[in-house]
């Protein structure tokens, strides 16, 4: 693959695709046959970018996303924060679900790239910041964390920020199937889902997608 602008990237290597349990919001995936879906690390720093969070429907965003649109009023006229963001999809479901607004935020510029499509797809309307606000306090009331706790490195940089946001008051809801670094932090259940997997990156943990939020 040579190298490409964020547009053609994403033009040559997704499809339209609704994710398994939010089958009415699509987004441009990885598709299978397509070369990204099976690009290794050496092939990605050729192409000059990033792993390509964005071109997945994570298991945890999926969850999120899902509960939110069921339970609308947990977003509605709230001003939200979808945080490592990827494709949009947890964002483009608060807006839907009504949210007042939404700022989606993701240090990768693909993926803002990704989300400026994925908005127009589904017709909805959010900000999108590439900046870093780990440590900031934002004018948002709501903070929406769809599998972000991914490594360590990156989950002890955001756990704590999360629980000061949710100690001034902030509603927090994180989508994880339950990582092991979770469990010790506090968090409890507010929702489960269950449903069958096929793609590599959804491997097994779809069928424990969780929303979560901290216990006190
Ligand atoms: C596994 S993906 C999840 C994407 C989406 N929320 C979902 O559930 O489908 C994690 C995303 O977090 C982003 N990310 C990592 N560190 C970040 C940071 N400090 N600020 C914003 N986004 C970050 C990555 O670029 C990646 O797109």
């Amino acid at each position: 693959m040579a190298k490409l602008t964020p547009r053609e990237l994403i033009a040559r290597n997704t499809a339209d695709t609704a994710p398994r349990l939010v089958p009415e919001i699509k987004l441009r995936l990885a598709a299978e046959a397509l070369p990204l879906y099976s690009a290794g690390e050496e092939e990605l720093v050729a192409l000059g970018i990033g792993a390509p969070y964005w071109a997945f429907a994570w298991s945890g965003g999926q969850a999120l996303a899902r509960y939110i649109l069921d339970q609308p009023e947990s977003v509605a006229g709230r001003r939200v924060l979808d945080f490592g963001a990827g494709s949009g999809l947890v964002a483009i479901a608060a807006v839907i679900a009504g949210a007042a607004s939404v700022t989606a935020a993701d240090i990768d510029p693909v993926a803002a790239e990704a989300m400026a499509q994925n908005q127009r797809i589904n017709g909805v309307n959010f900000s999108i910041e590439t900046r870093d606000f780990i440590g900031v306090q934002g004018d948002w009331d709501l903070l929406l964390v769809g599998d972000v706790c991914y490594d360590k490195e990156i989950a002890g940089r955001l756990l704590p920020w999360l629980r000061d946001e949710a100690k001034r008051g902030c509603d927090v809801l994180i989508g994880d199937p339950g990582r092991f670094i979770l469990r010790e932090v506090g968090l409890e259940a507010v929702a489960s889902f269950h449903a069958e997997t096929t793609g590599i990156m959804e491997d097994s943990d779809l069928r424990n997608a969780r929303v979560w939020k901290f216990a006190d």
